[in-house]
Formats: structure tokens, C-alpha cells, sequence
């Protein structure tokens, strides 16, 4: 068996005895550019070191982010799951130990998939992923319906922006927003030349946010992160930078952020509540049509 199937075996396998809740979380922002693809990607790798089976979705397929990030080819999406052409078997791709790359759809085709029995027929392939622990969904930016869609199915929603003018105002907007159909949403400031830059950015849309939204607003700094030129250039040549340049600031930052997921997802669990969930995910995310 190669590497890849016998991984992908051992996802489908895991069952752990059925105790896993898959919490899902969605990365956002109002403006392109401010780092989701790095924030997701480097989450779901410092995720998956720590023992965590973690399923990393690209629903910005129209840039192909992730699979250039770390170097594989995914012909196929979500999309081809959809249409019947293709299971979730063969598509999702073996990154990492515990780390998969689901080839996600972000063009507006997948919202005519209102049909009962493609959506329960997605449903059931998308068991499989019951035994992820985590899975991070790199949205597009801004606030189109199919973003929409998966922000309302995740459990969490981070929202990033980085200290420019244009896109804090758009990071409050797309709050705004997110708040409606959220409670639980949280931010990232990243490329910031010290915490309490990015700190003080947070205070600053928090403030605003309140003053307009209301005390309804449950809105928290998740953290924030360095700026280090190194990351621009590790994209370039496909390193990850919590893998091999895991000593820089943006690194011992995003791993930090991991940290806060992790813990607030076995907090979740303690709290054991029988909402969230891969399934009831793929139940939110289709049905709203
Ligand atoms: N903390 C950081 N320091 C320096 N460059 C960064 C940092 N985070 C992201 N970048 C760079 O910014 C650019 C945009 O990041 P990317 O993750 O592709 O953004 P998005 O997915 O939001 O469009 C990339 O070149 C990336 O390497
Ligand atoms: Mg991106």
C-alpha cells in the first residue's frame, strides 16, 4: 500500500471510539492578501503535530492556494463530490500525519446543489470525515453568498486583517456582518511589528464593533501575529514555515494560536454539548438552500 493510502486509511479507520467531535473552524477576512492561506494552512500543520487528526479545506480553490503551498496537486474539489463524479476518497489528500487537504469549491456552482438526495448522498461520503478532530476552512475574502454558507456552518469564525487602514475597515465590516449569523467569532491581526500593535488594533474594531452592534457581540482577540519576510519567501519555495523556519516569530505566534484552538475545543468537549460536528456541518452547510 503507498504512503498515501494506507494515511487515508488510517483516517477512515480512526474511529476512537466514536468520542471525536470535529470542530470546524472557518478563516476569513474582508480584504485578500492579509494572510488566511498562511494562518490556515500553518494552524492545521501545528494542529496535526499535536496529535490532532486535522482535515484542512481550501474554499478559495479559485486561487489554489493550498495545494501550491504545500506542494500537491488537487484536481479535484468538493464540487466533483457533489456532481457524482468523484467520492470524498478521491479527493481528499494525505499532507501530513493527521493532516488532509480537502480540495474545497469557491465559485457559486456548488449553491446549485439544493437536490435531497446529492445533499444526503454528500452527508453520508462526508462521514468519513467524523474522525477529524479539526477542519479548517481557508475562505475567500469578502462576504459572497458561498462564503457566507461555510461561515455559517463553521463553529468558529476568525476573522484577519493586517494593520492597514483599508483592511481594518474592511475586517470591521465583514464583523458586522458575521456577528449576525455568529456568535462565536474571533480575530487575528496579523503582520504586526509587535503584540501590542496588533493589540491595539483589536481594542480599537472592538470598541467600534460594540458601539454598533451591541452588547450581543461576543467578539475576542485570538492573537496575533508577526510580520517576518521569511514567510513571503517560504511560500515561494513551498516550506511551511511552522515546519522548517519554526524558530521565527510568525511561527512560535501561529502555534500559539493553535495552542488557544486546541484548548478551547477540549474545553467545548468538556462542555459536551451535542451541536457542532462534521455532520451536523454538512447538514448546516446544505441545508440552507
Ligand atoms: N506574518 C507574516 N509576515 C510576512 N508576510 C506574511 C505574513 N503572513 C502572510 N504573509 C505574506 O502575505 C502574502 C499574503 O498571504 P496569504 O496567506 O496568501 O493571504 P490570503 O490567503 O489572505 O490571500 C503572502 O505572500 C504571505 O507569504
Ligand atoms: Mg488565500
Amino acid at each position: 500500500m503507498s504512503t498515501q493510502a494506507s494515511r487515508l486509511e488510517a483516517l477512515m479507520d480512526a474511529h476512537h471510539n466514536g468520542q471525536r467531535e470535529t470542530r470546524v473552524i472557518a478563516i476569513t477576512s474582508g480584504k485578500g492578501g492579509v494572510g488566511k492561506s498562511t494562518l490556515s494552512a500553518n494552524i492545521s500543520y501545528v494542529l496535526s503535530k499535536r496529535g490532532f487528526k486535522v482535515g484542512l479545506m481550501d474554499a478559495d480553490i479559485g486561487l489554489a492556494n493550498l495545494d501550491v503551498m504545500f506542494n500537491v496537486r488537487a484536481d479535484r474539489n468538493i464540487l466533483h463530490v457533489l456532481k457524482g463524479e468523484a467520492s470524498f476518497r478521491d479527493i481528499v489528500v494525505p499532507l501530513e500525519e493527521n493532516l488532509y487537504l480537502i480540495p474545497g469549491e469557491s465559485g457559486d456552482e456548488i449553491l446549485k446543489f439544493s437536490d435531497a438526495t446529492i445533499v444526503s448522498r454528500f452527508i453520508d461520503e462526508a462521514q468519513m470525515l467524523e474522525n477529524l478532530d479539526f477542519l479548517v476552512i481557508d475562505t475567500g475574502a469578502g462576504i459572497g453568498d458561498t462564503i457566507q454558507m461555510f461561515l455559517r456552518a463553521a463553529d468558529e469564525v476568525v476573522v484577519v486583517t493586517v494593520p492597514d487602514p483599508a483592511a481594518i475597515t474592511d475586517a470591521y465590516a465583514m464583523v458586522k456582518v458575521i456577528s449576525k449569523i455568529k456568535s462565536d467569532l474571533s480575530m487575528v491581526v496579523n503582520q504586526v511589528r509587535s503584540h501590542k500593535e496588533g493589540t491595539k488594533i483589536f481594542d480599537t474594531i472592538k470598541k467600534v464593533a460594540y458601539g454598533n452592534i451591541g452588547a450581543d457581540l461576543n467578539l475576542k482577540m485570538l492573537g496575533s501575529v508577526r510580520s517576518d519576510a521569511q514567510v513571503a519567501r517560504s511560500v515561494k519555495q513551498r516550506v511551511l514555515v511552522c515546519k522548517e523556519l519554526s524558530n521565527i516569530a510568525p511561527a512560535t505566534d501561529i502555534e500559539a494560536i493553535a495552542d488557544t484552538l486546541a484548548a478551547k475545543k477540549e474545553h467545548k468537549m468538556l462542555e459536551a454539548r451535542k451541536e457542532g460536528g462534521i455532520g451536523t456541518f454538512f447538514k448546516k452547510l446544505l441545508g440552507q438552500f
